[in-house]
């Protein structure tokens, strides 16, 4: 049967735009219970009107789109108001920045696989995909988790949730929408550097054949992995430009040419690191690399703003410079021209 006919050169361009010049992603898109997570930790009260205030805070940051391209929403702030009534989302395109949306509804324990995690929320994701583009959305994201350790992760976990996030980018892809493809091995264990690139190049490998399997136009998506690094719990931590070189040596021989953009996820790493880590990166491999190397980071833009801003109006402007310098020191990242200096050491 044929497939729904699309305007495949609409989500190259809007794919290409997301990565265009120096800037990146910010990923605002933590769901309820992650972001209630992060506010009880510094003691922020946990409701819907916290997370409205801290959405409005992020979006409402001066200059924001010098370094930001695009923001990543959860459901609940997509259909939110700043203060004055003004949708957020409204808000992020008036200031330059393409609005997109997180549609996996989470990563659940997978059954008969201890420790595992498959990602949920293909049933009704058609009419979703559909609803948010009239919102405005021009890109979605779904997040896959990949855990590493005794027996893990298994064939059945990269296979099942490479499956789906195929399905779900030929779904975002029908509706007009960029998808944003999201496999995270994440940091949790004691495993080497050389053990997460193994499980990273199967499991982009994997992926990028669901990809095809599911005749996802490549040049219109984006791949959003982790960075190649050891177990958070891994005696041996390697230097910054190790692990530059064991993440584009394994993103060289798994993710085809025709993708325009990486955009990397934070994963937890403190913010500083990141940063120096994706510069090393594109100070090292920039003139050798077929797409552009850029990030979409929560945690590594957000939480020295977080941190400042603790559900007080009065620290809005403190946190918002905050926030700005991160995304900033992030976007000289992208440039290869980032050092102690940007970093304000
Ligand atoms: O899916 C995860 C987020 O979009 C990225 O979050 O940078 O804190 O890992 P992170």
């Amino acid at each position: 049967m044929e497939r729904p006919k699309m305007n495949a050169q609409q989500l190259i361009d809007t794919a290409r735009l997301l990565v265009a010049g120096d800037k990146g992603l910010l990923a605002i898109d933590e769901s309820n219970p992650t972001c209630n997570k992060r506010f009880e930790a510094l003691g922020i009260p946990q409701t819907e009107e916290a997370r409205r205030a801290y959405r409005e805070m992020i979006v409402t940051t001066p200059g924001l789109s010098n370094c930001i391209n695009g923001a990543i929403l959860y459901d609940e702030t997509i259909h939110q108001t700043q203060k004055d009534g003004t949708p957020l989302i409204q808000v992020l395109i008036e200031a330059g920045i393409i609005p997109g949306i997180k549609v996996d509804t989470g990563a659940k324990d997978m059954a008969a696989y201890k420790g595992e995690k498959i990602t949920e929320g293909l049933d009704g994701l058609r009419q979703r995909l559909q609803d948010y583009a009239k919102t405005g959305a021009r890109f979605a994201k779904w997040r896959a988790v990949i855990a590493i350790g005794k027996g893990m992760p298994s064939r059945a976990c990269i296979a099942s949730n490479a499956q789906i996030l195929g399905r779900y980018a030929a779904l975002c892809q029908e509706a007009g929408l960029v998808p944003i493809v999201e496999p995270e091995v994440i940091m949790e264990g004691d495993h080497s550097l050389e053990r997460c690139c193994m499980v990273t190049e199967e499991v982009l490998r994997t992926v990028f054949s669901e990809l095809y399997m599911q005749r996802v136009i490549l040049e219109g998506m984006l791949l959003k992995p982790n960075m190649i690094l050891p177990g958070l719990t891994c005696a041996k931590q390697p230097p910054v430009d190790e692990v530059a070189d064991a993440t584009v040596w394994c993103l060289l021989r798994a993710v085809p040419a025709a993708v325009p953009g990486v955009v990397f996820l934070s994963g937890g790493q403190p913010a500083g690191l990141a940063s120096a880590r994706l510069n090393a990166m594109n100070v090292r491999f920039k003139s050798k690399m077929p797409w552009a190397l850029a990030f979409s980071f929560a945690r590594a833009i957000q939480q020295p703003a977080l941190e400042i801003w603790r559900g007080d109006d009065a620290n809005v402007e403190k946190a918002q410079q905050a926030l700005y310098h991160r995304a900033l020191c992030n976007q000289t990242a992208r440039r290869g021209e980032y050092n102690e200096m940007v970093e304000g050491k």
